[in-house]
């Protein structure tokens, strides 16, 4: 099998935050005391804020058992937005959004082997300015189950019926403005459930849910502008292949290169593309791929590279995990309707029942999760069994595109983040800046820079309806993971209003 045939390219992370109301200024207090989190192992400090986690319980048959886990904003909780996330996959767990994007700890891997992670305060938490609940969905996924066979559709039913239950078990969070947010294949998940949020609205569904925008980071779209669209003309432009392969590709492909990938010569010179760039990780086309290349014959004990160990290197303490390929879909597939090919069989399991994502390292989350004492402090169920990044489901992408969705939330006036790590291979900002522009909105701020820290962090160009497109530069795949300060600035900014 070659590994080319089967580098995934679709992990995603998604959050979505829920906030509460205030009745006559006093605050309900009313959160189950048997959800709060008093310790976490491997954390000796004080909670910079309150935490809890648990399950709600969806009415279906079977009960499905969603898992999230809260954190109060270290700002004004009662005050600040309330704000959803989910990973995406399909079939990853938000935990990994958690443990590695922009949770309230960075865990510092243990040297010796088998001892469980140092839990530090991150300085870049999204919690700094908001609530935020991460949700393992669906249900299958990370700490939730049982594992059922579902699609696009029902998991934002059944999400909007968490939701609708989370704030009736957190009430003094029903007035806080509501975000949903969330990354790659979570830009499935956003718009529906956003537009069952919507829907919820319209017809009275009580609680309110008081919704107010959302997020989505390289995300999953629409089948024509992302795959091979959006492909071709980031390796072109990156540098990573020359001008003459790019224009044969153009030419064998009529400019079109999903339309006609299975035309005879398009599908050839395709190939060839994908053999220029087989050794790079598509989550981050600067960071180096922890692959075997040959997994068949080359000896799999071979030591790594120090210059390997190097990088990944951010203003976190922490390097960013070493992502090989692996993620998600097999390489250059689209988001195409129908069953959603899960990571390969050939992929050995290394964690019990999971599906160990070639190309990273998710020890560090693997482990900690799986200690007996953190899932007891954290209230995971024994009947989710092993806890992996991302899980192996049956799973339907049975919503098409998600153009129709983002016009009709955006015309409804909900504000759009819609922003891309511009180094990321798997879902490339060249399909994503283009089905933000194919919306046609009037633009209202033309293409500029947009800073961090004094510096140029990206660029972003904003469109009437409250739109904007935004790119992190230097950024891969789960950008709060390779730019946390970058993030926290662009987030905090965006969420309360201001001009990025
Ligand atoms: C936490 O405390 C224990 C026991 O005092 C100590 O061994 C450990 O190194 C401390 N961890 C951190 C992260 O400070
Ligand atoms: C590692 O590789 C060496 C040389 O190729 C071999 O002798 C050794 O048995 C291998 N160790 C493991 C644990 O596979
Ligand atoms: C968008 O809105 C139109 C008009 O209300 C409606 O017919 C259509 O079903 C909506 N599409 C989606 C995907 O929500
Ligand atoms: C954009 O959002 C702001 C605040 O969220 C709102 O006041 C304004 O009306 C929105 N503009 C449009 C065109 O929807």
């Amino acid at each position: 099998m070659y590994l080319a045939m089967v580098f995934p390219r679709y992990f995603s992370l998604f959050s979505i935050s829920v906030s509460l109301v205030l009745v006559l200024s006093s605050r309900l207090e009313a959160a189950p005391e048997d959800s709060l989190v008093t310790n976490l192992p491997g954390f000796n400090g004080t909670f910079p804020s309150k935490h809890y986690s648990g399950y709600v319980t969806i009415d279906s048959d079977p009960q499905k058992n969603l898992f999230y886990y809260f954190v109060e904003s270290e700002g004004n909780p009662s005050k600040d937005p309330l704000v959803l996330w989910l990973n995406g996959g399909p079939g990853c767990s938000s935990l990994d959004g958690f443990v590695y994007e922009h949770g309230p700890f960075n865990f510092e891997a243990s040297k010796k082997q088998g001892e469980l992670p140092s839990l530090h305060l991150n300085p870049y938490s999204w919690s700094k300015v908001s609530n935020i609940i991460y949700l393992d969905s669906p249900s299958g996924v990370g700490f939730s189950y049982p594992s059922l066979a579902t699609g696009d559709l029902q998991t934002a039913s059944d999400s909007h019926a968490f939701l609708l239950k989370w704030l009736g078990q957190y009430p003094e969070f029903q007035s806080n403005p509501f975000y949903i947010t969330g990354e790659s294949y979570a830009g499935i998940y956003i718009p529906t459930l956003a537009s069952e949020v919507v829907k919820g609205l319209k017809t009275g569904v009580k609680p309110k849910i008081n919704f107010k925008g959302y997020m989505v980071g390289n995300g999953v779209c629409d089948s024509e502008f992302d795959g091979d669209n959006s492909y071709v003309p980031f390796t072109h432009g990156m540098g990573l292949i020359p001008d003459g392969l790019f224009k044969e590709a153009r030419a064998a492909c009529q400019g079109d290169y999903q339309k006609h990938s299975e035309d005879v010569k398009c599908k050839r010179i395709i190939a060839e593309i994908d053999n220029v760039v087989s050794g790079l990780n598509i989550y981050d086309i600067l960071e180096p791929c922890f692959h075997e290349k040959f997994p068949e014959t080359t000896t799999k004990n071979t030591s790594l590279p120090t210059s390997f160990q190097e990088l990944g290197k951010t203003d976190k303490p922490l390097a960013v995990r070493k992502r090989m390929f692996g993620r998600a879909w097999p390489y250059r597939a689209p988001v195409r309707d129908g069953i959603v090919p899960m990571w390969p069989q050939l992929t050995q399991s290394l964690h019990g029942q999971g599906v160990s994502v070639p190309c990273i390292n998710d020890e560090v989350a693997t482990a900690w999760l799986n200690d007996e004492a953190v899932r007891k402090a954290i209230h995971a169920s024994e009947d989710s069994g092993s806890w992996s990044l991302c899980t192996s489901l049956s799973y339907n992408h049975d919503a098409g595109s998600m153009i129709p969705y983002h016009k009709n939330l955006t015309s409804a006036g909900f504000p759009a983040l819609i922003f891309s790590g511009d180094h990321d291979m798997c879902v490339p900002f060249t399909g994503t800046q283009a089905w933000t522009a194919s919306l046609g909105y009037k633009v209202v701020d033309q293409w500029r820079a947009w800073q961090s820290n004094d510096q140029i962090a990206g660029y972003l160009q904003e469109y009437a309806h409250n739109l904007t497109f935004l790119t992190v530069k230097g950024s891969g795949h789960t950008v709060p993971e390779y730019k946390p300060q970058e993030s926290l600035d662009f987030y905090s900014r965006w969420l309360q209003g201001q001009e990025i």
